[in-house]
Order: C-alpha cells, then sequence, then structure tokens
C-alpha cells in the first residue's frame, strides 16, 4: 500500500532515514506490503519541496548532500518555497516525519509542527527530544482525538530499542525503576579522559568533532540531554507528570582528570548516570555523575555507548545497551516508527 510521507527538517538524521528507506525499498514492499511515497520536504534553512506524485530519494538526497538548496531540485509540476506549515496542511500527507533541531526548553519548532499534523490527520514520527519532553500527555490525547498515531521511538536511545521494548517484549511487567547512561558524548569524554588522561577540553573537541555533542555541547556536560531523556522516561514508562525542573541535575563539567584518577584507586569508576523510580506514587528522578564500583553492569559501558536498566516485577533487571546517537542509528529509529505507524494504520 501506498503512503503520502512528508519530512520536516533535512538534516543529518532526516538524511539516513531517507537513505535506509531507500536502501530497504524492496523489503518494505515485499515483507510488509509498504510502499513510502516522499511528497514533500521542508527545511527552515535549506527550503522546500511538494509533489504529487513523490521525489526520487536517490537523486534528492545526491542534490542536497551536495549542499544545493530544496527548492532548486527540478522535478516538473512539483511546488516550492512553501514553509514549514503550509506544507503540513497542503500535502494529504498520511506520515509526517519530524527531524527539526531539538529545543529541550521550548520543544520548538518540532512541538508546533507535531500539533499542526496531528490536528491535519497525519501521524507522527519523531526523533525530537523537546516536544515529547514538554508535551507528551497533550500530544498522545491529540493523537487520539485524530484518530492518528504519534510515535517517537528514537527520543531516548536513538536506535537502540526502548519503548518498543517495553510495549510488546515486556508489557505486563510493573517498570519500578529505571536507570542508565543516557548521554554518549559525557560517556565517552569520561572514558577518553580515564584511559588515555585526555584532558577535558580535548575530550569535549573530539566528541563535537566525531558528530556525538549537541550543537550547543552544554546540553552534554551540564547533562540537560540526559535530563531531558530521564523526564521522557519517567512520563511514557513510569506514568509520571514531571517537568524538567523536578529532576535533580549535575553535570560533568567538575569532574577532573585527578577525581577519576583517586576514583580508580579505589576500585571505582565515574559515569553520569540517570535514574529515576517511583517513592510512595511521587517519582524521584536524577542526573548526576556517580562513582560506581568496577563490577556494576554500567561501569563497563565505555566510549559513545548508552545503557539503560529496566527493574521489573516479572523479568527482573533488564538492559538494553547500544548506539545513542548517529546518522543511520537515528535515521533507523526513524524508519522503524514509519514502519510500524503503516502496520498499525
Ligand atoms: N548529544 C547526544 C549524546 C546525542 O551525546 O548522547 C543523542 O541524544
Amino acid at each position: 500500500m501506498k503512503r503520502r510521507i512528508i519530512m520536516i527538517g533535512c538534516g543529518v538524521v532526516g538524511q539516513g532515514f531517507l537513505r535506509i528507506m531507500d536502501d530497504k525499498k524492496q523489503l518494505l514492499s515485499s515483507k510488509y506490503g509498504f510502499e513510502p511515497v516522499l511528497v514533500a520536504v521542508a527545511d527552515k534553512l535549506k527550503g522546500s519541496i511538494m509533489t504529487e506524485d513523490g521525489l526520487d530519494i536517490p537523486t534528492f538526497l545526491e542534490h542536497v548532500e551536495a549542499g544545493n538548496s530544496i527548492d532548486s531540485f527540478q522535478v516538473e509540476g512539483a511546488i516550492t518555497g512553501l514553509d514549514s506549515m503550509e506544507t503540513i496542511r497542503q500535502a494529504n500527507a498520511d506520515i509526517m516525519v519530524e527531524v527539526t533541531y531539538t529545543d529541550i526548553k521550548t520543544g520548538e519548532p518540532a512541538a508546533t509542527h507535531i500539533r499542526e499534523a496531528l490536528k491535519t490527520g497525519e501521524s507522527v514520527a519523531t526523533t525530537n527530544k523537546g516536544p515529547v519532553t514538554l508535551h507528551f500527555d497533550e500530544l498522545c490525547r491529540m493523537a487520539e482525538e485524530n484518530n492518528v498515531l504519534f510515535r517517537f521511538e528514537g527520543v531516548v536511545l536513538s536506535g537502540t530499542p526502548v519503548f518498543d521494548l517495553l510495549e510488546y517484549c515486556l508489557a505486563l511487567n510493573d517498570i519500578k525503576e529505571i536507570e542508565g547512561i543516557l548521554n554518549g558524548t559525557t560517556n565517552f569524554m569520561l572514558t577518553k579522559m580515564e584511559e588515555e588522561n585526555m584532558p577535558y577540553e580535548d575530550a569535549l573537541a573530539l566528541a563535537q568533532k566525531l558528530g556525538y555533542a549537541e550543537a550547543d555541547p552544554t546540553a552534554d556536560v551540564e547533562g540537560y540531554d540526559a535530563l531531558a531523556k530521564i523526564v521522557i522516561l519517567s512520563n511514557v514508562v513510569l506514568g509520571g507528570n514531571i517537568r524538567p525542573e523536578d529532576v535533580e541535575r549535575v553535570g560533568i563539567s567538575g569532574i577532573t582528570i585527578e577525581d577519576i584518577r583517586k576514583a580508580k584507586e579505589e576500585g571505582k569508576r565515574y559515569k553520569l548516570i540517570a535514574s529515576t523510580r517511583k517513592e510512595e506514587g511521587k517519582i524521584v528522578a536524577s542526573v548526576k555523575p556517580e562513582k560506581l564500583s568496577l563490577n556494576d553492569p554500567l561501569a563497563g559501558v565505555g566510549g559513545a555507548v548508552n545503557a539503560l536498566t529496566f527493574k521489573t516485577d516479572l523479568s527482573g533487571d533488564i538492559t538494553v545497551q547500544g548506539a545513542g546517537a548517529g546518522k543511520i542509528e537515528t535515521g533507523f529509529a526513524i524508519m522503524i516508527d514509519v514502519l510500524n505507524i503503516h502496520r498499525e494504520m
């Protein structure tokens, strides 16, 4: 079945998603009966295009990856120059992919795009943490009222499964507590500082160069990125209703190589740990550096890897570990949401 897809934002994650959707075209069709048609793309800086018959993804990607504007992609009869909101309203799409930049403080512009898409009758797949951190209840309610789906598998661990795992494999379990390493940049930095005596600034510069860090790396090193993820887990998984300001937050900017060396002498290792639990009906959540003993499973998670442990009543402790960022990994998170929306429609 053909489904009309639009994509708002056309950066690294969006391009990763389009690459996967094109590479897996045959499989999507033969195994899942899914024929996605990319009818519009709009990006605040790169321009927009809308075309009834769909864009040829490989040539479109080649055009954008070469640094050209979206408006200058040549397709007969295409409409260019629409802004994101006009694109959402006019494209008559089944699914909107929202992959604009993340603003954890306001959730914008993604939240406005998502509200408009849901109102217009489009299901939504996003990896944008902002709207899910700040407006989870409202957006789920809007999706239900408009009889469409709202999915965000990649907001916590990018392509490593979290919500689908809980929804299907761990259904019926009471999740009492969640704890993990939710930021790749800081875990990478702490590993480099310990293993190679690399100064803090050099480790951060390397994390930025490798593309792990947020546009403003303060979000990583001061714990705001992990905080957004633990707010999402608290509200979506533990059923809480907390805001970012309810979470105790300490980043890693105060940790020196000397602190790390001393911890090592004690047989311990610093990790930026995010945790949340239900305590007498209330959610208690925090993000802070902790000295873990070396036999703690989270102490063994090195580099830009993320890990998350769910403490469940039926299945014991379940830990998932994997990439928490990356063009293809995060693009895959969008792809799996889009495929699951197709399967549930
Ligand atoms: N900057 C984030 C990290 C990217 O380092 O984990 C994924 O949210």
